[in-house]
């Protein structure tokens, strides 16, 4: 192996033909190995070409292919994608939402070139795709890298995801440039969209929320099999890195992307005056609802790209462009009811039942009313909300839907208002169990929460009934098969064999069946073929990854990205339960969580909280009898000069943002922390460096520059 390039020096593209060579060759070896027992190479020499194959695969974990020689087990280890650095930075747009807006859009634009405004310089509009944008490389008429936007500078390299869209062409035509980096839109058209939610729910699985969120999940899966099966489409209107143009304006530069087989948007304009950019943006705002893909405003931009070049950037965005958002949808209707919904935590949320009515095409019945004061008119900070108009039982109000964020009542008709209603009394005991409800008060404010809160605990059905959907849930222990009904009818069972009440009890109930005569198959929704698709999906996660079983515990403020660092932190579940156990505040347990990067107080209460109660530790207890956390994968590279160091950060980055250096440090087995000890091992100083600086000194802690940093971790 001598004669292959470092692995460190290995581009996109080289990986990627690397990784198939090795898939191929270890598949070869491992038939003449096992199949016809007449190995070719010494074991030294097949260890060595699997430990390429990982080192590859570490360094391009997007580039994984699904004949991986490491096989499918266990996969996402770490949930990161390698950082790619945009040739050109990916900018974002300037957002107006009134006609006024845009007459000073064009204003600007003319004043800033010297112009007097009127009406000859050109302009496209085109609409502003609700989607995930992508930078496309391609070198040599050949795309090598799929990169999300990230923080505009840096995104994350997806290309073996971007290589599964159909509408993506895996090559260009031989008068496309030699380099050329394709910016556009991946998104999920809507049709695709609830064509895989009827799906989900006929499996009896969660559906999604929105198409926007469900293409971030599709393409920030790490098994690009799975990015396969979602149907992901792409539209091109701009581009980064050129080594040659292919036109002087912005309308044919895009034509010639659509000429090199890329998706282009139909409904783009090339237009001068104000009157018709705000025309071509009332028809857009008209096509909408007939649309299969979602938009959420206009792009103006400047149509020659001399003048584009001389508008220039402002720190984030060009001052070429601009984006004429859609006002959110309103309607009026009648609130019948106000209901009180029980969350996995407690929390009691009102929803306002509503006549129906549609709102921007689709039919809204339920909205939110948030909490106690939202419905009083009083706002988060105290202060008076719709001039302090209460929401009443029979009153007209207006509803609001933007984007795919749940409807809310944005504002009543006084002047409507029924004589016989009355103002709402906001529960004080749980409409489900029947404890005391209550607003805690804030420690840190003095205030009243917002929130009212079921103090039932486990004694509320509610509570324990979204605690078990959360169990379930595709980020939790994902459990095909037991979708929300499924766990309601369980949770409802009386018969033994049944019931489902803990989250243990979903992997008793098996054994529990077999042993009864009450037959799970013989009962409406449960045929035979589900019934063992249930047991072979709830067998199937009898192992199930670190992060996964803590964010499944439904710890409060546990989310993904916490059970995430803990696992991490961590490694494997008994340094952690021991640790939760230990952590009471002013341990050293405590001092450890606390120093966890992204773990705060909050978090760490809540976390020492959880394990000191003694029903969770029985639940917790009985579930490890049935289920074995995966410890966490390593996220070191072995050889890292910074594996096993602790790192802390501090002061202002200049090339990277805190997450970015957080993230690379830890893939590169480095354990990142947010404050200063004996144990720390570097002191990563940016501008501004204060406190941490001084104290790092003092403990004669190395510290680097940034440079410092990057050169030692470069490579
Ligand atoms: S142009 C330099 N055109 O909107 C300008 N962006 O809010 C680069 N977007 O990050 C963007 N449709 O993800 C442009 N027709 C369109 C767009 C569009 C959607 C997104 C894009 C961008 C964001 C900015």
């Amino acid at each position: 192996m001598t004669d292959r390039k470092p692995v460190a020096d290995l581009t996109d593209a080289d990986a990627a033909e690397e990784l198939a060579f090795l898939a191929a060759e270890l598949a070869r070896h491992d038939a003449l190995y096992h199949g016809q027992d007449a190995p070719e190479i010494s074991d030294a020499d097949y260890d060595a070409l699997k430990r390429r194959n990982q080192a590859i695969e570490a360094r391009f974990p997007a580039l994984r292919r699904p004949d991986s020689p490491e096989g499918h087990v266990g996969a996402a280890p770490s949930g990161l994608f390698a950082p790619v650095v945009h040739a050109r930075p990916m900018l974002s747009l300037d957002n107006v939402f009134s006609d006024e807006d845009v007459q000073d859009f064009l204003a600007s634009v003319y004043r800033f070139l010297g112009q007097i405004p009127d009406g000859s310089i050109a302009f496209t509009a085109e609409p502003k795709i609700d989607g995930l944008s992508m930078s496309l490389r391609y070198e040599n008429r050949r795309l090598v890298t799929g990169a999300t936007r990230g923080d505009g500078t840096t995104g994350e390299n997806v290309t073996a995801n971007i290589r599964t869209i159909a509408e993506i062409p895996e090559t260009l035509p031989e008068d496309a440039p030699d380099v050329v980096e394709v910016r556009g839109e991946v998104y999920m058209a809507r049709s695709d969209f609830f064509a895989l939610n009827a799906q989900m729910e006929a499996e009896g699985r969660q559906t999604y929320v929105n198409p926007r969120n469900t293409a971030a999940g599709s393409l920030r899966q790490l098994d690009a099999t799975v990015t396969a099966t979602r149907k992901l489409r792409f539209f091109a209107y701009a581009w980064g890195e050129m080594s040659a143009m292919a036109a002087e304006t912005q309308y044919e530069m895009v034509a010639a992307l659509g000429r090199w087989g890329f998706p282009i948007n139909p409904l783009m304009a090339r237009l001068s005056t104000l009157e018709d950019l705000l025309g071509h943006y009332r028809a857009i705002g008209l096509a909408r609802a007939d649309l299969d893909y979602d938009i959420d405003g206009v792009v103006y931009k400047v149509d020659r790209l001399d003048l584009q070049a001389r508008l220039g950037f402002r720190s984030r965005s060009p001052r070429w462009a601009t984006a004429h958002k859609f006002p959110a949808e309103q309607a009026f209707t009648h609130l019948t009811a106000i209901d009180i919904q029980v969350g996995r935590t407690g929390a009691l949320t009102p929803v306002a039942r509503l006549t129906p009515v549609t709102v921007g095409g689709v039919v809204v019945t339920n909205a939110t009313l948030h909490n106690e004061d939202y419905i009083k008119g009083i706002g988060n900070a105290g202060q008076p909300l719709r001039e302090g108009r209460d929401i009443r039982i029979g009153d007209t109000v207006i509803v609001q839907r933007a984007g795919d964020v749940i409807p809310q009542i944005v504002d009543i008709v006084l002047e409507k208002r029924p004589e016989d209603a009355v103002p709402f009394a906001f529960p004080r005991v749980c409409p489900v169990c029947g404890s005391h409800a209550v607003r805690e008060k804030n420690e840190k404010t003095g205030k009243l929460d917002s929130v009212t809160r079921c103090t039932g605990g486990f004694v509320c059905r509610a509570q324990a009934v979204e605690h078990l959907k959360h169990f379930v849930s595709r980020n939790a222990f994902d459990i095909e098969g037991l979708g929300a009904r499924q766990i309601d009818f369980f949770f409802t069972a009386e018969d033994p064999a049944l019931s489902i009440r803990t989250a243990p009890d979903i992997f008793t109930l098996e054994r529990r069946q077999q042993a009864s005569l009450t037959k799970l198959e013989n009962i409406d929704g449960f045929g035979r073929v589900s019934v063992r698709k249930l047991f072979e999906a709830i067998n199937g996660r009898r192992q199930v990854a670190l992060h996964r079983f803590i964010y499944a515990l439904g710890i409060r403020h546990v989310g993904e990205t916490n059970a995430k660092l803990l696992a991490r932190s961590y490694g494997d579940y008994d340094s952690f339960a021991t640790a939760m156990i230990a952590a009471t505040p002013g341990s050293e347990a405590w001092e450890d969580l606390n120093r966890i990067e992204g773990i705060g107080e909050v978090v760490a209460r809540a976390l020492v909280e959880f394990y000191r109660e003694p029903r969770n530790l029985d639940v917790v207890g009985r579930l490890l009898q049935e289920v074995t956390p995966l410890a966490a994968e390593p996220v070191a590279a072995a050889s890292s000069p910074v594996s096993g160091k602790t790192v802390v950060f501090t002061g202002k980055l200049e090339k990277m943002t805190r997450d970015e250096a957080k993230a690379s440090a830890e893939r590169l087995g480095a354990k990142v922390s947010g404050s200063i000890s004996a144990k720390t091992d570097y002191l990563v100083a940016g501008a501004d460096a204060g406190s941490k600086l001084d104290k790092a000194r003092g403990l004669g802690v190395t510290v680097l520059t940034e440079d410092e940093w990057l050169a030692m971790t470069a490579g």
